[in-house]
């Protein structure tokens, strides 16, 4: 622990300190330097030019997140287990390894998400970070792991990676919103970090703090609308989709389809194993973009050549009482020329904005709740029940039901003819 301190610099925290060579030497590894070349925020550059940053800055942030509240507590004299400082610092580093190209555009396509990838990089003893890791403390590896996948026993250490006040979600809102510029998405991160205080097994927040939290909580709901639902950083997510199941069509009819990169074959078949899966990053698809774009199949050439040139699709606000309407869509895409089996999608989204109450019942979540603790009485109060703003964006799953159709098609006048017919000529 001697060695020397080294410092990066980074818009969020100003600087991310590491003292431990164990978190130098994961930084340091294949897995970790892959996500380098995975962009944060998939498709949202479409939308905000700046929201190009990678996922490795975002999981250094973590790293520095928890590493200063484990400082705040040392400085305030809190009961904390500091036996877990490394496995909580390792864990917040390590809580994105396993993330795919796009980040989360393809977990879809994939049917797999991202966690069960970190949680197979850091078992497989193929791994350097697995290496790192068993070198440093035999055991590490699947204490790690646990922690990611919340199964770790001490549940302090895991709310601080994945939690309502987790490491992750304030390095990620305050990284996203500087990056694209969305500035109402930013708050007091440092008086965050200063009033969290450790409870026998879970983080409560001084109840002084109120409007620190409630400011968090709304810039997490801002976010959510202008930055990860923009209809444009959407738009990209469904033309990416949409190419990578046209390639898929296409293999699945033999029809010669150009595997640019080696992995790709079985990545479109959905039966990678590790080490296709870690060969894959932003650039191997977007040279088969390329390469497809040249390609002898007229959709996945015009998919793509609208992927790589921002030509998207473009989006109209579409309830669920619509869907009767489209089969006539359907037709109307195609009189334009265009299949719609690739050009007239409903996309889907939606979240929670504060998870306590979570599933059809509302039934709160004790787990999900941000508690605030008065200190001179002891008293443990649930966020929601005393704050108004937070009552009104708690309850719900807000849904987000959108149509992409071609810009032509949006535009034609049948189409205006079709949706207003439908509700009674509004
Ligand atoms: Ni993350």
């Amino acid at each position: 622990m001697t060695e020397d301190e080294k410092v990066l610099k980074d818009p969020v925290h100003g600087y991310i300190y590491v003292h431990d060579p164990l978190i130098w030497d994961l930084i340091n590894t294949r897995e970790m330097q892959r996500l380098r070349r995975i962009r944060q925020l998939g498709c949202t550059y479409f939308a905000y030019p700046g929201g190009d940053h990678s996922r490795f800055s975002h999981s250094l942030g973590v790293y520095e997140v928890i590493r200063q509240m484990i400082r705040a507590f040392e400085r305030n004299n809190y009961t904390w287990p500091h036996e877990f400082d490394r496995l909580a610092m390792v864990s917040g580093l390590l809580h994105d390894v396993g993330h795919a190209p796009f980040s989360h555009a393809l977990e879809k396509t994939m049917g797999v998400r991202h966690e069960k990838w970190s949680v197979a990089i850091i078992r497989d003893p193929s791994t350097e970070v697995h290496q790192v890791l068993e070198r440093a403390e035999a055991g590490l590896a699947d204490r790690v792991a646990d922690v990611i996948q919340k199964t770790f026993p001490n549940r302090l250490i895991v709310s601080m990676v994945s939690g309502q006040l987790d490491a992750d979600r304030l390095d990620y809102l305050m990284r996203d919103s500087l990056a694209t510029g969305v500035d109402y998405g930013t708050f007091d991160l440092a008086r965050i970090i200063r009033v969290i205080e450790p409870i026998t097994d879970r983080l409560v927040v001084r109840k002084s703090a109120i409007h620190t939290v409630e400011a968090y909580l709304l810039a997490r709901y801002f976010m959510y609308w202008q930055v990860y639902f923009h209809p444009v950083s959407r738009a990209g997510e469904v033309l990416l989709q949409t190419i990578l199941r046209r390639a898929q069509d296409l293999m699945a009819e033999g029809t010669g389809l150009d595997f640019p990169h080696p992995a790709l074959r079985s990545f479109l078949a959905g039966t990678m194993d590790l080490e296709e899966y870690l060969s894959l990053d932003d650039s191997a698809l977007y040279n088969a973009f390329s390469v497809w774009r040249m390609g002898a199949d007229p959709i996945l050439s015009d998919l793509c050549a609208r992927f790589l040139d921002r030509h998207l699709l473009k989006e109209l606000a579409w309830p669920a009482e619509q869907d009767v309407l489209l089969e006539s869509v359907r037709e109307l895409v195609a009189s334009h020329g265009y299949d719609p089996n690739y050009y007239c999608i409903v996309d889907e989204t939606g979240t929670v904005y504060y998870d306590y109450y979570l599933g059809s019942n509302r039934e709160p979540n004790q787990e999900n709740a941000i508690w605030l603790y008065e200190r001179a009485t002891g008293n443990l109060t649930e966020m929601s029940s005393v704050s108004l703003p937070i009552q009104a964006i708690a309850s719900e799953h807000h849904p987000v039901r959108r149509l992409y159709v071609p810009w032509e098609v949006s535009v034609d006048k049948r189409f205006d003819t079709l949706v207003h017919d439908t509700n009674g000529g509004l």
